[in-house]
């Protein structure tokens, strides 16, 4: 039998290198980053994503471990940083949602990304908060009306590998393998609407 499809998107992210080797065996998977892979695409441009898709055709899964924002203190914010981060990541993973839907095969899975900061509050993660809360509400939302097809988000917290390129104390990290297990389980259980976290055992 043939692989089901998957697109993955940021795939060469720290997270997204994991849910692509943990994956890569039981699924057909289309790499798709602005700078690398089987497609360049920056999510953000709508017009872009709709041309990815036509070009892909129909699929099963589609992940996304993608977007950027800023870092930093409410002082260090500028209103153009805020519109960044939510065309980045909030607005790229609306965009893959909304345009993909419909070259999305019956009992399509998609998976989306927010974080920790959607519900913790730290210095530096004003940005993050903003747009993880609205990742989530989109989630929950659209979970209500896309029948046929499931949609979820996992809100990884932080990354050990992400700690050290922040130069942060990894120690309280979490290995990126753990959030693509959550990954795995969001597009294989079958349910909608949830928030994925990683729970300490
Ligand atoms: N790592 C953590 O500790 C952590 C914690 C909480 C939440 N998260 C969230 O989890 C997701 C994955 O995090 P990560 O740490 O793996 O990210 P990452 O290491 O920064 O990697 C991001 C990936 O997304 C791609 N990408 C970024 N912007 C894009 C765009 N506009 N269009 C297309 N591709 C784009 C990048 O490709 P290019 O390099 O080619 O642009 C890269 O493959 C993100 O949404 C992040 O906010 C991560």
């Amino acid at each position: 039998m043939d692989k089901k499809k998957l697109i993955l998107v940021g795939s060469t992210g720290v997270i997204g290198s994991k849910v692509k080797e943990l994956l890569s065996t039981d699924y057909d998977i289309i790499d798709v980053n602005r700078t690398s892979g089987d497609y360049h695409v920056d999510v953000s441009d709508a017009d872009a994503v709709e041309a990815m898709f036509k070009t892909i055709g129909h699929f099963d899964a589609l992940i996304a471990t993608s977007g950027s924002g800023k870092w930093g203190t409410i002082d260090e914010h500028s209103i153009q940083d805020f519109h960044d981060g939510l065309n980045s990541k909030l607005m790229g993973q609306i965009n893959l949602v909304m345009l993909g839907r419909k070259y999305a095969n019956k009992g399509a899975s998609f998976v989306l990304s927010s974080g920790i900061l959607a519900h913790e509050t730290i210095v530096g993660g004003l940005s993050f908060g903003v747009i993880n809360a609205g990742i989530e509400a989109f989630v929950r939302g659209a979970a209500h009306e896309m029948k046929g097809m499931t949609i979820n988000v996992v809100s990884p917290s932080f990354a050990k590998k992400t700690m050290e390129q922040m130069g942060m104390d990894p120690e309280e990290g979490i290995p990126a393998i753990e959030f693509a297990e959550l990954y795995k389980l969001a597009i294989e259980e079958g349910d909608t609407g949830l928030v994925y976290h990683f729970e300490e055992d």
